[in-house]
């Protein structure tokens, strides 16, 4: 995955997502459960004011739950229907339907009043890249939907998928950039793979997530590695480096492989279910 984002880019995704974003009733805005900050783009704010709006912390599988039921109560307090799925288990994503009812309410209301009924309800996926966007439209959609196809005039080269009588889904996500400026929010966002490690230095990298982990975390190292308390972050990198024999010729420690190992562990959730954010942890005064 390339996450190199230049202004052509954004101004690219930007536009394509103010185009379709005319055409829906309600934003199904994912984030990464593991960051439900920091895998945001506060644009979206502005490209969907007037429409209805949900946030789904997806990937909850590997996130903390006590940092999720805070995630989302924080939202829900700011007004944003919000729910944690795994977007893997089709079986998960059933209660996104009556929280896209929740959503649009007052718009259901106001067609009613107007008497309009039964005109479904219209929703697009939005998120930055790698928050699961695909893999969330497959599983929501299932086989079971049939594609509504081309709608003529309005919806022109658009692919809706018709979920129930209620609800069509645009069938391609809104793409929307990631945040770079605040380093904290470059960091976490490289921990969880969403900026290609290459790019980066990837044992500094390492060394500031063992911090974060040790600090928030204590106990997981241990439990993985069977890593006694060191309080040098080097020298835990290096003990991994032994335990898991990450070496070069000459049984020096390879500590590039290591830090890429810690990184494989923690994403594949070996490390233990981890949050990176919590709401109290930082401020968060955006949504
Ligand atoms: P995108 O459209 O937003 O760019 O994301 P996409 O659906 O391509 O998903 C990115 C990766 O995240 C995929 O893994 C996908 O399987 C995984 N994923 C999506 N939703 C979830 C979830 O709820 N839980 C977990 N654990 N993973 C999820 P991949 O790296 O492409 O392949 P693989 O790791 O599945 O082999």
């Amino acid at each position: 995955m390339n996450l190199q984002w230049y202004p052509g880019h954004m101004t690219k995704a930007k536009r394509a997502m103010q185009e379709d974003i005319k055409l829906i009733d309600v934003v199904i805005e994912l984030v990464d459960a593991r960051i439900p900050y920091s895998s945001r783009n506060p644009d979206i704010d502005e490209l969907a004011s007037g429409k209805s709006r949900m946030i789904v912390l997806n990937k909850s599988d590997l996130a903390d739950d006590s940092a999720t039921r805070q995630w989302i109560r924080y939202y829900e307090e700011k007004g944003v229907h919000t729910a944690a799925v795994n977007a893997t288990k089709r079986n998960e994503l059933k209660a996104i339907h009556s929280l896209i009812q929740k959503a649009c309410r007052e718009k259901i209301e106001r067609d009613r009043r107007r008497g309009i009924l039964n005109r479904p309800i219209r929703a697009m996926v939005a998120g930055i890249p790698n928050v699961g966007k695909s893999t969330f439209i497959n599983s929501f959609a299932g086989k079971a939907c049939t594609k509504t196809g081309n709608k003529p005039g309005v919806t022109r080269g658009k692919q809706w998928i018709r979920l129930n009588k209620q609800v069509e889904l645009l069938d391609t996500p809104g793409i929307l950039w990631p945040k770079f400026e605040d380093p904290a929010v470059g960091l976490k966002l490289a921990y969880i793979g969403s900026i290609r490690d290459e790019l980066l230095q990837r044992v500094e990298l390492a060394l500031s997530f063992i911090d974060f982990i040790v600090k928030t975390y204590p106990g997981n190292l241990h439990q993985l590695y069977g890593i006694e308390e060191i309080n040098q972050n080097t020298k835990i990198l290096e003990e991994i480096g032994t335990v898991r024999r990450c070496l070069k010729k000459g049984e020096e420690i390879d500590f590039e492989k290591t830090a890429a190992l810690l990184f494989d562990d923690f994403r594949h959730s070996k490390l233990g279910r981890i949050s990176l954010e919590t709401p109290v942890s930082e401020t968060y005064e955006r949504v």
